[in-house]
């Protein structure tokens, strides 16, 4: 049964939502928080079991929600993805760029890993916006991406994680500066440390737990619901109506201290 409808308690509702990495973590917590919000969520990810099990779980509380299995860095994959896009749920409204790769996969030369690296965190979301946006211009939709906190620092040891993302914050000026004028905000949220299965190796050791705790102003680590709800507010037409082209911290603080 699909849940009743108001506008301001489902401020997504009458909307279509593509979530790439919806399967797991920030994707996952997006594809819920959408699905409340009163939107058909279409949950996107790399990981078929991930995938059917998120899109199963909102089905079974009355929720409308779609999957495709796909590489966000595969072209072709993608044009297949917006072929069901529009022939399952008749377009897209919101788009998320959610999918992200372990920054712990380290196979290859150090030329590989940088090309892998910005292919899967920064190329992918220019071709999943570039494919959506002929849907989004007709509706007047919006694009949030997931960028981190790692864009505004030195990572020597990821570098092409932190150099992906600071492209993806260039890249999201660039859409809201080319499609404000169709009507299209584009925006980009921007995670410290969030606890999901991508960095359990982080938030479970307690070592690096309480220091990432320590170094952060609310002392607190994010939950996916954190970022999530950062994604709605930015996704939804009636509290961002006038936002685009922007980035939003969701770091408890982390990012001040280092400013
Ligand atoms: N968790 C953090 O601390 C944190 C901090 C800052 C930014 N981020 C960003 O948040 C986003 C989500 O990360 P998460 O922590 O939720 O990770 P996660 O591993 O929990 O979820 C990522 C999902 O993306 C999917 N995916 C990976 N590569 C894909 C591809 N090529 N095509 C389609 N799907 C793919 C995975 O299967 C997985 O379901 C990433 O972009 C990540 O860089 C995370």
């Amino acid at each position: 049964m699909t849940p009743p409808i108001s506008s301001r308690l489902h401020p997504l509702a009458g909307r279509r939502a593509l979530v790439t990495g919806g399967g797991s973590g920030i994707g996952r917590a997006t594809a819920r928080v959408f699905a409340e919000a009163g939107a058909t969520v279409m949950v996107a990810d790399i990981d078929p079991t991930n995938a059917t099990t998120v899109t199963e779980e909102l089905r079974g509380e009355g929720f409308e929600a779609h999957q495709h299995v796909l590489d966000v860095g595969d072209p072709v994959a993608v044009e297949q993805l917006v072929k069901e896009l529009r022939e399952r749920l008749g377009g897209v409204d919101v788009v998320v760029n959610a999918a992200g790769q372990p920054t712990a996969y380290r196979e290859g030369t150090p030329l590989e890993i940088w090309q892998r690296g910005i292919d899967q965190t920064l190329t992918s979301v220019m071709i999943v916006s570039r494919a959506c946006i002929p849907m989004l211009v007709d509706g007047g939709g919006s694009i949030v991406n997931v960028s981190s906190i790692a864009a505004f620092g030195g990572s020597p040891d990821i570098a092409w994680y932190a150099a992906a993302k600071a492209g993806v914050l260039s890249l999201t000026r660039s859409l809201a500066v080319e499609l404000g004028p169709r009507g299209v905000r584009v925006n980009a949220v921007c995670p410290g440390l969030t606890m999901t299965p991508r960095v359990t190796h982080l938030w479970e050791d307690a070592a690096v737990r309480d220091t990432f705790i320590e170094q952060t102003p609310l002392r607190k680590i994010a939950r996916p619901d954190d970022i999530a709800e950062a994604i709605l507010f930015l996704a939804s037409d009636r509290t961002a109506g006038q936002i685009t082209g922007t980035h939003l911290l969701v770091d408890g603080g982390a990012a001040s201290t280092k400013m």
